[in-house]
């Protein structure tokens, strides 16, 4: 801001910011008073709606560099050369706290990062985790709401939980991989972050593979357990927004290596798992990790409600030589977050600082409504059009995928060795003792708390169903909770 007099919003000079008018002195307030009105009002209106999801989060900017060449799986221009590099913004988060919450809790970290590319902005929307709790977008919400608030009691009850996570096998791998020691981490900068969806690459001769994106935290894994989290949490609720903050500030840029695992898509109908199944992970002896970059975080957001409140990314967002994959949990999250912006942030959402495109211009007719700032101009608003309005490219940004059969509610296909429990059962075999004692003790601390015996149980009977050892070491551990 200039330095001057402080004004109202219309640029008035203001006189007194202390006392507001009244009819003499000891009377009643004037409504002529215009600064007082303004300050109240814009005071009233200076939330917006939090996400529905992942409302408490924390972001900075940052550069990916390019460090192998790619061009044989992908056109995207981005990825196009080796040594280049692309700015960067990605977002943090819990899932199912409110924008007060605590950072240091147990639940999954958003990881929402935004590549500013020349062919426009790419959001790789993922988590900190490979896998998800459901395989099918239309059973998020359910889930979600027994994530958040009971709509009695207004706090996060352990009945919901268990019951839903009891009824839905799939959510065992998930649920292993939270209640272990990874899911708490210390801090934003000592933990990996995943693409978790299967997308599409595709090359310059046409040519389409399976993708998947991992990010392998150079700071190393640090996590808090269960204990050293509730002192932090109560100590310092903003603790890992700080931390990332800080230590942007004093020049130690936090970094990943990025690594994809790549499937040829001849693979995917054999493949002995679903490989669009969001609960299950590729096996490294399937598809070794290939590294092809570093993205590093260097600065921070000037303003929190500016660039990080108001921040948009949506997994629809794609570049020419990236698409999706027929993933259906990926399917019905290319509508909501669109949906989800234009009820949040506002129809113009696109264009602000933070979320128009930083290396491209977005050249779309579309236009108006509230907040439009105006940016086209004159410009013709239509197309086709004879006055050089864009024109469309007629090159579509990823490969067809072939389909068959009839329509229908339909589970996905099945594969040789789907199930909802092997992979959280060699996930359990994975761990050392002592993590494994961890896990068990986290999940008996939470499963105790359900009021149902037969809730509990049904839970407990999914990660019995994982690993025997496993099932009767947590029944062991509830019943002594239980007394
Ligand atoms: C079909 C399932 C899902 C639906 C319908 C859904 C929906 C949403 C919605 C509505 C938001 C708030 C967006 C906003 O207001 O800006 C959100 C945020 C988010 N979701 Fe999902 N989600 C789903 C699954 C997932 C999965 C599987 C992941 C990760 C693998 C994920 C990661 C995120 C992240 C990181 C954010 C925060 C984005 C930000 O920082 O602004 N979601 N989700």
């Amino acid at each position: 801001m200039t330095q001057g007099p402080l004004t109202t919003e219309a640029g008035a000079p203001v006189a007194d910011n202390q006392n507001s008018e009244t009819a003499g002195v000891g009377g009643p307030v004037l409504v002529q008073d215009q600064l007082l009105l303004e300050k109240l009002a814009h005071f009233n209106r200076e939330r917006i709606p939090e996400r529905v999801v992942h409302a408490r989060g924390a972001a900075a900017y940052g550069t990916f560099t390019l460090t192998r060449d790619v061009s044989r799986w992908t056109r995207a221009a981005f990825l196009s050369e080796v040594g280049k590099q692309t700015e960067t913004f990605l977002r943090f988060s819990t899932v199912a706290g409110n924008l007060g919450s605590a950072d240091a809790v147990r639940d999954p970290r958003g990881w929402a990062l935004k590549f500013y590319t020349e062919d426009g902005n790419y959001d790789l929307v993922g988590n900190n985790t490979p896998v998800f709790f459901v395989k099918d977008a239309i059973k998020f919400p359910d889930f979600i709401h027994t994530q958040k608030r009971d709509p009695y009691t207004g706090s996060q009850e352990a009945d919901n939980v268990w019951d839903f996570w009891g009824l839905s096998p799939e959510s065992t791998h998930q649920v292993t991989w939270l209640f272990g020691d990874r899911g708490i981490p210390a801090s934003y900068r000592h933990m990996n972050g995943y693409g978790s969806h299967t997308y599409q690459w595709n090359n310059e001769a046409g040519e389409a593979f399976w993708v998947k994106y991992h990010f392998k935290t150079d700071q190393g894994i640090r996590n808090l357990t269960t204990e050293e989290a509730v002192k932090v949490s109560g100590l310092d609720p903003d603790s890992h927004q700080r931390d990332l903050r800080e230590s942007i500030e004093r020049g130690d840029f936090p970094c990943w290596t990025v690594q994809v695992q790549i499937m040829p898509v001849a693979d995917a109908a054999g493949y002995r798992f679903n490989p669009f199944d969001l609960t299950k992970v590729w096996p490294h002896e399937d598809y070794p990790p290939i590294e092809i970059g570093r993205l590093e975080l260097n600065r921070n957001p000037d303003n929190v409600f500016a660039e990080v409140e108001q921040s948009i990314f949506s997994p629809a967002n794609f570049v020419p030589g990236i698409g999706p994959s027929p993933d259906k949990m990926l399917q019905g999250r290319l509508f909501a977050y669109g949906d989800a912006h234009r009820y949040r942030v506002g129809i113009n959402a696109a264009d602000l600082p933070v979320n128009r495109p930083h290396a491209a211009e977005a050249r779309t007719n579309s236009r108006d409504g509230f907040l439009y700032d105006g940016r086209h101009k004159g410009a013709k608003n239509y197309e086709p059009n004879s006055f050089g309005g864009p024109v469309q490219t007629d090159r579509p940004l990823w490969q067809s995928t072939p389909v068959t059969g009839a329509t229908g509610n339909h589970e996905a296909p099945s594969h040789a060795e789907d199930n909802d429990f092997v992979q959280a059962g060699n996930l359990y075999r994975l761990m050392s003792e002592g993590e494994k004692e961890r896990l068990v003790d986290n999940l008996a601390g939470f499963i105790a708390k359900v009021s149902r015996d037969d809730i509990a149980e049904r839970a407990i009977g999914n990660f019995r169903q994982a690993d025997g050892d496993f099932g009767k070491r947590l029944e062991a551990a509830v019943q002594e909770l239980r007394g």
